[in-house]
C-alpha cells in the first residue's frame, strides 16, 4: 500500500486529535504545539476507547477512560493501567496534504 491522503494540514488544529481510517486502520493524527504532525494507533491498548477522544498534553495523548497517557513519539503509555504501546506511523506532509501509509509502522 502507498501513503494516502488522510486530511489537510490546514484542517488540523493544534493539540486536537483527529481520527482517520486509511486502509481501514484507525489512526489518531495530532499536530503538536511545535507544528509537528504525529500519527499513532487510535485504539487504547487497555480498552476499546478511541484516543482521538482523549486529551493532548505536551507530547502525549491521554485516554479519557482511565487516564493512560500515550507518547506521540514512541506510542508507549507513560502510566498504568495501559502497558502495551500503540503503533506509531510515518507521516508525510506534501503541501497541504497529510499522507499516511498504515502498513508502515515507525521504528521507535
Ligand atoms: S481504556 Fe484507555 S486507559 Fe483504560
Amino acid at each position: 500500500m502507498t501513503a494516502e491522503r488522510v486530511c489537510g494540514l490546514s484542517e488540523l488544529e493544534q493539540d486536537t486529535p483527529l481520527r482517520v481510517d486509511p486502509g481501514g486502520v484507525a489512526i489518531t493524527v495530532i499536530k503538536d504545539g511545535d507544528g509537528v504532525v504525529h500519527a499513532i494507533g487510535d485504539t487504547c491498548t487497555h480498552g476499546e476507547i478511541s484516543l482521538s477522544e482523549g486529551f493532548v498534553e505536551g507530547d502525549t495523548v491521554e485516554c479519557w477512560a482511565h487516564g493512560s497517557a500515550f507518547s506521540l513519539i514512541t506510542g508507549v503509555p507513560q502510566n498504568l493501567p495501559a502497558y502495551e504501546p500503540v503503533p506509531v506511523y510515518v507521516v508525510v506532509i506534501d503541501g497541504d496534504d497529510v499522507l499516511i501509509d498504515p502498513t508502515v509502522i515507525k521504528e521507535v
